[in-house]
């Protein structure tokens, strides 16, 4: 039976596995993702027995914008409804229960995200990316 969490007290490394899993986070370190979960606001995580099986995490202000990021099932537990799981734990957690639009950026995936009441239509996105930048000044102030 897959059980649902959002606490971040877990072991990191189950999360670094499943983020082996997704080609846009298989490279990131145990260290910036123990500073993820800290610095994240709300993250959802599903479990069968001690085994991490998928997560989706959010920032937000809690009022007006949330976004959702990193949403994984591993794969060898895909189709069996954790995806969608995870994305009603989110829209219905009690901290969010106030936020106006929740947005997330995917390339693949739009029937699974339509399925759960998803537009394209209304939102387009721009994204900077710092490792395709040319150095910047130092930081400010
Ligand atoms: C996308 C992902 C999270 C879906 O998780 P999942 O647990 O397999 O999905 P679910 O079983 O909850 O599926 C929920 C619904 O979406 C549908 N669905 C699932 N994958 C789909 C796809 N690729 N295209 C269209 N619909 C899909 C299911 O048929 C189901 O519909 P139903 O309720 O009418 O039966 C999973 O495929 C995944 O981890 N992919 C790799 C990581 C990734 O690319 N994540 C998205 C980045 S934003």
């Amino acid at each position: 039976m897959i059980q649902y969490s959002d606490s971040i007290n877990f072991d990191p490394h189950q999360l670094l596995a499943l983020f082996k899993q997704a080609d846009w986070a298989c490279d990131r370190s145990l260290e910036d993702t123990q500073r993820m979960l800290a610095e994240t606001d709300v993250m959802i995580t599903a479990w069968e027995g001690t085994k991490l099986v998928g997560c989706g995490r959010v920032l937000t202000d809690y009022v007006f914008r949330a976004s959702i990021w990193d949403v994984i099932v591993d794969r060898s537990y895909h189709n069996q409804d954790i995806g969608k799981g995870l994305i009603q734990r989110i829209l219905t957690h009690s901290s969010l229960a106030q936020v106006e639009l929740f947005w997330l950026c995917t390339r693949r995936y739009q029937g699974f995200y339509a399925s759960l009441g998803f537009s394209d239509k209304e939102q387009t996105g721009m994204v900077w990316d710092r490792r395709k930048q040319p150095p910047l000044p130092p930081p400010w102030p």
